[in-house]
């Protein structure tokens, strides 16, 4: 497995993958790896012929009173499991190498980034777009491989691949959880004990909005009511959103008929937290 840390490095190593005939395909992580993760590895390398995972923790997609200098940073066991897996590169860059001094250009990927999380957090997906959209010129992949946990993340980095013609297919991947439903993310190891179990409840919260929508139940205010309920149960847990949306556009919906995606995100603590499913497909 190859560490690069430069962008030039990057591109001649891809160059080479490519002179070989191979595809790629691109793995964008901010590091502190997980079994979810750890998928997105897998599928990549279930399709494509060789698989570049970077490693960036992306100071643009964090609130100035978010998380970026404790964010877990965990590199050689992440290079210890990435090894395991069979990944050909991984580009490891610094904040320097990517945001050359004076860097103003940004991607803004508008309407989608406002809502959800975009709401929550302001500026945090015109971070993501122009990471993800720089990874792309880097890296050159065929495909790039996203979890569905990040479902807003999904809709605007489609969205901006479709708006830009950025040579590369999307795929999305499912949710990996914990064996008790918590959906994997590198933020549950901020969770104490107590606030661990409490944050199930997200999951919770999900399934009982599933179980109403298979019952019969289309209204989305009668969904959110009891997703809401459910999350009301924990003391520890303080509500951000528990919403019913067009996947793509993440617009509210006012029925669930045509397919929706149910989103919460969650303070548990001070942690935030966010999962999601889909509702009322009727395959
Ligand atoms: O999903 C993430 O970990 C990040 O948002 C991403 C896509 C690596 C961009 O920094």
């Amino acid at each position: 497995m190859r560490i690069v840390q430069s962008v030039s490095d990057a591109r001649d190593v891809v160059r080479e993958l490519r002179a070989q005939g191979k595809t790629i395909g691109l793995v964008p992580t901010m590091g502190a790896l997980h079994e979810g993760h750890l998928s997105l590895v897998r599928a990549a390398k279930a399709s494509c012929d060789a698989v570049v995972v970077s490693i960036f923790v992306n100071p643009t997609q964090f609130g100035p009173n978010e998380d970026f200098a404790k964010y877990p940073r965990t590199f050689e066991a992440d290079c210890a499991a990435l090894e395991r897996e069979g990944v050909d590169v991984v580009f490891a860059p610094s904040t320097e190498e990517m945001y050359t001094a004076g860097a103003s250009t940004f991607v803004d990927v508008e309407g989608v980034s406002g809502r959800l999380d975009g709401a929550s957090r302001p500026g945090h997906f015109r971070g993501v777009a122009t990471v993800v959209a720089k990874l792309f010129n880097i890296v050159g992949p065929d495909r790039a491989f996203f979890g569905q946990k990040d479902a807003a993340q999904v809709a605007v980095l489609k969205k901006m691949v479709r708006d830009l013609n950025f040579p590369v297919e999307i795929v999305v991947c499912p949710i990996v959880r914990e064996p008790d439903g918590l959906a994997m993310s590198s933020r549950n190891r901020y969770l104490s004990p107590e606030e661990r179990q409490q944050a199930r409840a997200l999951h919770h919260a999900l399934e009982e909005m599933e179980r109403l929508a298979r019952s019969g139940v289309t209204a989305a205010r009668e969904l959110i009511a009891a997703g809401e309920a459910v999350l009301a149960r924990e003391p520890l847990v303080r509500v951000d959103y528990c919403r019913v949306v067009d996947p793509d556009t993440l617009e509210d919906l006012a029925d669930v008929r045509g397919g929706a995606l149910a989103a919460v995100a969650a303070f548990v603590g001070a942690t935030r937290l966010i999962d999601n499913t889909i509702l009322g497909r009727r395959d």
